[in-house]
């Protein structure tokens, strides 16, 4: 009844919910912590065991469909995103403030088809709130329809950013001197809460006003993106041109005026693409 993804929406919504109790349960024991990329860039256990149930569920259930997940693409396996259905998964958003017992943590499961995103879902796991983007069927969370903020003026802005995992010397020049040119700019506030799809969401709920960010990957933004996009949201490149969900960097907003102010004050960080690695 709900449009011909239903059954997949269903079964995202299931598995989000699933594996944010494994999460909550998990987020006060004992880790065992790696690195990946960088000292900055962290798995755990769990990261790995909420990957495999979500992926082996849905395979088992949709043994068509593509999959790109965070933890199989750092084991080496390729990010492309070709017309097939296809789910983008992320098992725990905020690894870095899990591994720290920073209550805030989500899983994010994006669903796209024909490389159009069909529908996103994001459970925030320690306050448990499901939220929910369907193509043209609007944004929701736990039930209740998102707006996003009209502001226009970046100095009456506030504005989220992630740091991503680059620590080198350059790299963190330029992202404290993009940081200082929206301080400049006299936006009211910048806030880095360690979970990019979480500050999407935020976004999403009119909770902020726009949000940029370099060294994100696709399943950080997949879902999200739909999510804000049915609230009346922009989400872009940070060139000011259309969002690249492979490009490791954007700027939402929830108005086209303000993400084109956040894109011109920002310099380019570089963290290459995903699906060229
Ligand atoms: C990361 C977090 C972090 C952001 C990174 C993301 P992960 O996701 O959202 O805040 O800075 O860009 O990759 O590794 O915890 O899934």
């Amino acid at each position: 009844a709900r449009g011909p993804w239903q059954e997949c929406f269903e079964a995202a919504v299931q598995l989000a919910l699933r594996a944010g109790q494994i999460i909550r349960k998990a987020l006060s024991e004992e880790k065992h912590v790696s690195t990946k990329t960088s000292a900055a860039d962290l798995v755990t256990e769990t990261d790995h065991l909420v990957e495999d149930l979500i992926i082996s569920e849905l395979q088992k259930r949709f043994p068509s469909h593509r999959f790109i997940a965070e933890e199989a693409a750092a084991a080496g396996a390729k990010c492309v995103l070709t017309p097939s259905p296809t789910w983008i998964v992320d098992p725990i958003d905020g690894t870095c403030n899990f591994v720290h017992r920073f209550p805030t943590v989500a899983v994010s499961i994006g669903f796209a088809v024909n490389q159009e995103l069909e529908f996103g879902v994001i459970y925030h796991c320690t306050e448990e709130r499901l939220y929910t983007g369907r193509r043209g069927q609007g944004a929701f969370c736990n039930g209740q329809q998102l707006r996003v903020s009209r502001e226009t003026d970046l100095s009456k802005a506030l504005v989220l950013t992630e740091i991503g995992p680059k620590r080198d010397p350059a790299t963190l020049k330029l992202f404290l001197s993009n940081m200082e040119r929206l301080l400049h700019a006299k936006a009211h506030g910048v806030r880095v809460i360690g979970s990019s799809t979480l500050a999407l969401c935020h976004l999403a709920s009119g909770a902020a006003d726009a949000y940029y960010q370099f060294g994100l990957h696709c399943w950080d933004l997949a879902a999200a993106t739909v999510i804000i996009r049915e609230a009346g949201g922009i989400v872009m490149d940070t060139s000011g041109g259309p969002l690249d969900l492979m490009s490791c960097r954007v700027v939402a907003a929830g108005t086209r005026e303000m993400a084109t102010l956040i894109a011109r004050a920002l310099q380019t960080i570089n963290y290459g693409r995903d699906d060229e690695k």
